[in-house]
């Protein structure tokens, strides 16, 4: 097979762009399972798809990655914050440095994902030290605005991400 797309979605959002990633790769020779389902199905490349579990990816997702060889590897993602470029840098980073050395690493696509009301919940309560209401306020701030991801035009920049990662 060419393209296998393996994801790991605690609610929807990564799962989301999987289906976009998906739909975007060419031909008939793909598939797509959770990770899950994942029982090892093989392709040459393989898109494998993360929600950010404290600016990494979890266990399941590393497991997976660290059992790949001599494959092409493309990573996804997706993260309660939003549009820090930087901070989508350092989640690559702590993910990708699990792709074996015969692997060729592909890039990685990262785009923000809503969060659960409890998230919210905590940071409703205002801080014991005035000095964190400002970094409070900006996590209420981003937390509302993530409740619109993933949307249109991130689905729309992971099909780009496909176009140019097999360009
Ligand atoms: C236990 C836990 C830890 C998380 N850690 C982070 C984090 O470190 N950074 C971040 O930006 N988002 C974090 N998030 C938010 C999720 O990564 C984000 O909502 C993601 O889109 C969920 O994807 P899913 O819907 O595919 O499960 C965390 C969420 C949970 C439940």
């Amino acid at each position: 097979m060419d393209y296998m797309v393996v994801y790991s979605s605690r609610t929807g959002n990564t799962k989301q762009i999987a289906r976009e990633i998906f739909s975007a790769l060419p031909g008939m020779s793909k598939d797509m399972q959770s990770i899950e389902e994942y029982t090892g199905k093989d392709a040459d490349t393989f898109f494998v798809g993360f929600w950010t579990n404290r600016g990494s990816c979890d266990m399941s997702v590393i497991d997976l990655i660290s059992e790949l060889h001599g494959k092409k590897i493309a990573l996804f993602g997706t993260c309660g914050f939003g549009g820090d470029v930087n901070y989508y840098k350092a989640i690559e980073q702590k993910v990708s440095v699990w792709i074996p050395d015969d692997c060729e690493y592909l890039g990685t696509f990262m785009c923000q994902g809503k969060m659960p009301m409890q998230v919210r919940e905590k940071y409703e309560i205002p801080m014991e030290d005035p000095t964190q209401e400002t970094w409070r306020k900006k996590m209420l701030q981003n937390f509302d605005e993530a409740l619109f991801h993933p949307n249109e035009t991130d689905f729309e920049n992971a099909r780009v991400f496909v176009n140019k990662t097999l360009e």
